[in-house]
């Protein structure tokens, strides 16, 4: 089977084999039997492969490796103490390179820096077709896949995986609009206060706003045109297992814009930066430098204080009197503070949708006596965030730089007009465009 090939057993072949395991309808080597026999012999040696080509293979074998990991550790008594035995005797191409040796050069094949396992990149970012975001008729992002057959990888084929990858690339496409908006702002010396500061800092808060509400439409719908809580947390989320002790499966704590967006904006919350940090080698190389660029730099909130002559001190400690003297000179104030509050409400929107697809039904369990997964635990993020550790963090976000000026600006200033309405294409369509008009 050629490198093209594999895709079509990705896409037909392995939802079935999976769904078969997980029913007890097949013994679980079956899988590697079939990869064993069909899928890797034939696999091409590194210098064959574009770096285009590695990418489709890495998301391809990025699933195959995820599905072998999970079905071995499911079915193997302590399984999960050493889950690369996983791989043991999987071999590919007439070289019989070992499975996880072939995928780490796979990754390095593409020329990103891509992890040595499947990735928030691969499943997300790859693997879902081209998004665009436009904003009154202009595009403001666009984000690619790396296949054009307007179809989106799953490990079962329920639909409910399919909408979440969906519905997570949908979001960082939106995501990626705001840091465009707000980028330009960290250049040396840009004005944060005039008319044209003004216009990105308006735009990025109505993407944002936009961002707030892609969640909790998700989360409105009904679980047909959703996803289930139970199908997240027993069959999606246990395909994150670990193909080795101490790696780091695929999350959304790995979206780069979201992290970038952080760094931007500013976050108080002690060790955020080293928790960031931790998860670098799941990331892009580029990914990588962004952050770190924005982590090294300050805040563009401290940038704008820093340009008006003021600092946290300054804010903290000023009455309500100076503070409306203070909005009343740099009415661009009122701008930054609506982006840092819609950033905040987004992700409180976020943080219901973990709770509604995963820690309250997981509280439901431990009530009534069911306990918990073996393999992925359902009360924690597949990094490791724990419910607890989302709340504080979304508190960090509403805890903002500018948080300060709330009572009067809550008091003496209109609300933003609402935004623009968020539609979605038509569903199965690719590229998917969502919309933002009115
Ligand atoms: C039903 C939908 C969703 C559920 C149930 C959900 C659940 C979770 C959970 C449990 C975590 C903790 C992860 C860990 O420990 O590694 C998390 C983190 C995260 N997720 Fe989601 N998520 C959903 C949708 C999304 C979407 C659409 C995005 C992207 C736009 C996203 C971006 C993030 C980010 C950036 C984090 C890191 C925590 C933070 O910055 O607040 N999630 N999510």
């Amino acid at each position: 089977m050629g490198p093209e090939q594999v895709g079509d057993w990705v896409l037909d072949e392995l939802p079935r084999l999976n769904e078969a395991i997980l029913q007890d309808d097949a013994p679980p080597g079956l899988l590697v039997t079939d990869l064993g026999e069909h899928v890797l012999p034939e696999l091409p040696e590194m210098a064959q492969l574009t770096p285009a080509q590695a990418q489709r293979l890495v998301v391809h074998l990025g699933f195959a490796g995820a599905s072998v990991a999970r079905h071995y550790q499911e079915h193997t008594p302590d399984g999960t103490g050493h889950p690369e035995q996983a791989f043991a005797g999987l071999t590919v191409g007439a070289a019989q390179v070992p499975f996880r040796r072939y995928f780490a050069a796979l990754a390095e094949r593409t020329g990103t820096g891509h992890y040595e396992r499947d990735s928030y990149a691969s499943l997300v970012r790859w693997n879902v077709g081209t998004i665009r975001v436009l904003l009154r008729g202009e595009l403001v992002a666009d984000l690619p896949g790396v296949f054009d057959d307007r179809r989106i990888r799953t490990y079962t084929g329920t639909p409910g995986e399919e909408r979440f990858f969906l519905l997570v690339k949908q979001g960082e496409t939106i995501e990626l609009a705001v840091n465009c908006f707000l980028l330009p702002l960290t250049l040396d010396n840009a004005d944060l206060i005039g008319a044209g500061a003004r216009h990105r800092v308006r735009q990025a808060t109505v993407l944002l706003d936009a961002l707030r509400r892609l969640f909790l439409d998700f989360a409105a719908m009904p679980s047909e045109q959703s996803m289930a809580a139970e199908m997240f947390m027993d069959v999606f989320r246990q395909f994150a297992a670990h193909w080795t002790t101490d790696d780091i499966p695929p999350s959304g704590a790995l979206d780069p814009e979201a992290l970038k967006r952080d760094f931007l904006l500013g976050i108080a919350e002690p060790g955020y930066e080293q928790q960031a940090r931790r998860l670098f080698p799941a990331l892009l190389d580029r990914e990588r430098d962004e952050i770190a660029d924005l982590m090294a730099a300050p805040s563009l909130p401290h940038r704008l204080l820093a340009q008006i002559e003021c600092d946290e001190t300054c804010l903290s400690g000023s009455d309500d009197g100076d503070l409306r003297r203070l909005v009343g000179r740099h009415p661009a104030l009122v701008d930054w503070y609506r982006l840092l509050a819609m950033h905040a409400r987004a992700s409180g929107a976020h943080l219901m949708l973990s709770k509604k697809f995963l820690f309250k039904p997981q509280r439901e369990r431990d009530r009534a006596g069911l306990g918990d997964r073996l393999l992925v635990s359902n009360r924690a993020g597949t990094t490791g965030m724990t419910e607890t550790y989302l709340e504080r963090i979304t508190r960090a976000r509403r805890e903002h730089t500018l948080a300060p000026l709330r009572p009067v600006l809550i008091a003496g200033i209109p609300d933003a007009t609402p935004g623009p309405e968020l539609r979605s294409g038509k569903e199965g369509a690719m590229p998917v465009v969502l919309e933002l008009t009115g």
